[in-house]
């Protein structure tokens, strides 16, 4: 019986992270992070050739939008490639569109097993300007994987690399764009910050949050087929949220990218310790103290606005800080997440087996790699995942 719930549940997730790989980003989401970057650089796409991987130009906005901006951004080339409808985890009922039946080189068999490539760079039309109408296609040999040589020839032919790739694959996708030395803008799960793969680059400044603060809900446009079955087995709010009567896919999302943008630059205006214990509004900091962590040298903040303008020392501050993280003012030292990452920081190393063993008797939520602290009555708790700072010196 058990082992039949653990492969019902095991089924379950294999088609939550297939139906998660189809969820397509809103026109609006696109525009507003992108602008931002455009805000800080107007050249930043000047003379560029951009790539779109993973995507599916009939389904996916970010096509139309770099299509539609060709000019305005002073585009050298844009290409984008969509995957094969065969490959896809994610089964629909698929028809080919008008789109492709009218196009001439349109094969059935090819449209179903093969990816796409789409390429814009002159005026094809002879209409006078470079837009979305003089997109032209044609079928890849393979089926579009990101991971075949044909897409790496064109990821090293691209100087910008833009996509919301498939959640199931982001560890991968991640390490294929950063093996080729390329600009970024990705979207990814908020949980992607503490993987092994993704914090130290975040650390390192090799990466980092876009401008869409982290707390934003992203909302996705999904295929029919996905609707219904979230409307009829999901939670309202959880998976999926009804916006003006149209259901919209939901998942933590960030992006992430190695474009620069103003924000980065601008540092947190903050109070002194002193200050902050006097007149903060958060209850929890408003005469008090703040609390050094039992397993490293560093202070808990249990806010990003709470964090002391004074202290020189290390200080644990929630995820959300990355939202307001600007590399001149602070340096990123660490995480604490209560896993391998954790403990390469060096959390817990003060502690003996027995101690971890004893402080997880005390407060079950204990894990060597998470920080942990004993607020004013003694009693341990055990955070959430922390950044570790320090002020730049
Ligand atoms: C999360 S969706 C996003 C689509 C589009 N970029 C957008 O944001 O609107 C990811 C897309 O990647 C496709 N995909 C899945 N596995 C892939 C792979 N190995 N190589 C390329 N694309 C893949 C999915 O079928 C899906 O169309």
């Amino acid at each position: 019986m058990h082992k039949l719930n653990t492969m019902a549940h095991t089924t379950l997730v294999v088609a939550k992270k297939a139906q998660n790989d189809e969820f397509y980003t809103q026109y609006t989401d696109i525009q507003k992070e992108v602008n931002a970057y455009l805000e800080y650089n107007p050249d930043v796409f000047r003379g560029k050739t951009v790539l779109l991987p993973c995507d599916d130009p009939e389904w996916s906005n970010f096509t139309k939008f770099f299509a539609q901006n060709f000019e305005n951004f002073g585009l050298k080339k844009l290409i984008s490639t969509s995957f094969a409808i065969e490959s896809k985890k994610y089964k629909t009922d698929w028809q080919p569109t008008l789109f492709e039946t009218e196009n001439p080189i349109f094969d059935l068999d090819k449209s179903k097993r093969c990816g796409k490539i789409f390429v814009l760079d002159h005026d094809t039309n002879a209409n006078g300007k470079i837009d979305i109408d003089d997109l032209q296609w044609q079928y890849l040999e393979g089926d579009g994987d990101f991971r075949s040589d044909e897409v790496k020839r064109l990821r090293d032919e691209a100087d910008i690399i833009v996509t919301n790739p498939p959640f199931s694959l982001f560890r991968e996708f991640l390490a294929w764009l950063m093996e080729s030395d390329k600009c970024i803008l990705i979207i990814g799960n908020k949980n992607c910050i503490s993987y092994k793969e993704v914090f130290p680059l975040i650390k390192d400044n090799k990466i980092w949050v876009g401008k869409t603060p982290m707390s934003e809900d992203l909302l996705f446009d999904i295929p029919k087929s996905i609707e219904e079955e979230f409307v009829k087995n999901g939670k309202n709010g959880s998976n999926y949220k009804i916006v003006n009567g149209k259901v919209y896919g939901r998942s933590t999302s960030i992006w992430l990218t190695n474009i620069d943008h103003g924000r980065r630059h601008q540092p947190l205006q903050l109070m002194t310790m002193a200050d902050n214990i006097k007149f903060s509004n958060h209850k929890e900091v408003k005469g008090k103290k703040y609390y050094h962590y039992e397993n490293y040298d560093a202070i808990e903040v249990p806010f990003t606005d709470a964090i002391p303008s004074d202290y020189d020392g290390v200080m644990g501050v929630p995820i959300t800080f990355l939202d307001k993280y600007c590399p001149e003012q602070f340096e990123i030292v660490g995480i604490g997440n209560g896993g391998e990452l954790g403990i390469s920081y060096g959390i817990s190393a003060n502690l003996s087996a027995d101690d971890c063993k004893r402080l997880f008797k005390e407060d079950k939520g204990f894990r060597r790699g998470k920080l942990c602290y004993r607020d004013e009555t003694g009693r341990l708790i055990s955070c959430y995942a922390k950044i570790l700072i320090r002020k730049k010196q």
